[in-house]
């Protein structure tokens, strides 16, 4: 597995090129169970006013995808006990894969929301539990796992995660 060489950032796409380059990313063929089409993807999230499109770039070439949505049952079709976003439809390029740049990414990513999004506190995800490079990205970002197990996806059952992004309250000593 080749080491990081480049700085991943993250950016809300907006312009045509980043549309088309995202319509370029591929998957393995059986990696597409656990997300779906990209273009699909994209363009749901780029319709959708509750979502927004983003962009995963390397060395100055976008190399991923994902959707962040605002909707409080977006991802697990409930709303969770604080303020949340989810993250829906994660790829890296087949090609960039392997390389820690899905790590990074979700670093970005959590920067990212609380830089833009300082309202939110929670990012929460469902992977599929056969998907262990998601998996192992996901932890290593700092993603838990609620233990909570999510049926609602094609693809057999998902463990529901999250990120907290801001620091959570103390435990009330009277409760
Ligand atoms: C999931 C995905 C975004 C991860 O991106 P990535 O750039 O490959 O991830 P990283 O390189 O940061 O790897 C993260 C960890 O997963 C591990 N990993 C990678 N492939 C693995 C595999 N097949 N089995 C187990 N672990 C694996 C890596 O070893 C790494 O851990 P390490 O650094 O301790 O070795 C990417 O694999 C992908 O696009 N997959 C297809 C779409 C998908 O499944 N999206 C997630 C939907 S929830």
């Amino acid at each position: 597995m080749s080491a990081v060489t480049a700085t991943v950032h993250v950016a809300r796409i907006e312009d045509d090129a980043s549309v088309r380059a995202v319509r370029g990313l591929r998957v393995a063929q059986d990696q597409y169970r656990f997300v779906g089409d990209i273009t699909f993807n994209l363009g749901d999230s780029l319709r959708d006013p509750m979502s927004e499109a983003m962009a995963v770039w390397a060395d100055g070439a976008v190399i991923g995808f994902y959707r962040l949505d605002f909707a409080p049952n977006a991802v697990a079709g409930r709303a969770f006990e604080r303020p949340s976003v989810g993250l829906r439809a994660f790829v890296i390029d087949q090609s960039q894969q392997g390389r820690g740049y899905g790590t990074q990414a979700m670093a970005a990513c959590c920067a990212d929301l609380r830089r833009r999004h300082p309202d939110r506190a929670l990012l929460v995800l469902t992977v599929n539990c056969s998907n262990l490079a998601a998996l192992a990205a996901y932890r290593k970002a700092g993603f838990v796992d609620t233990d909570e197990l999510y049926r609602g996806g094609s693809a057999g059952p998902q463990h529901l995660m999250l990120h907290h992004l801001q620091p959570q309250a103390p435990p009330d000593p009277e409760r």
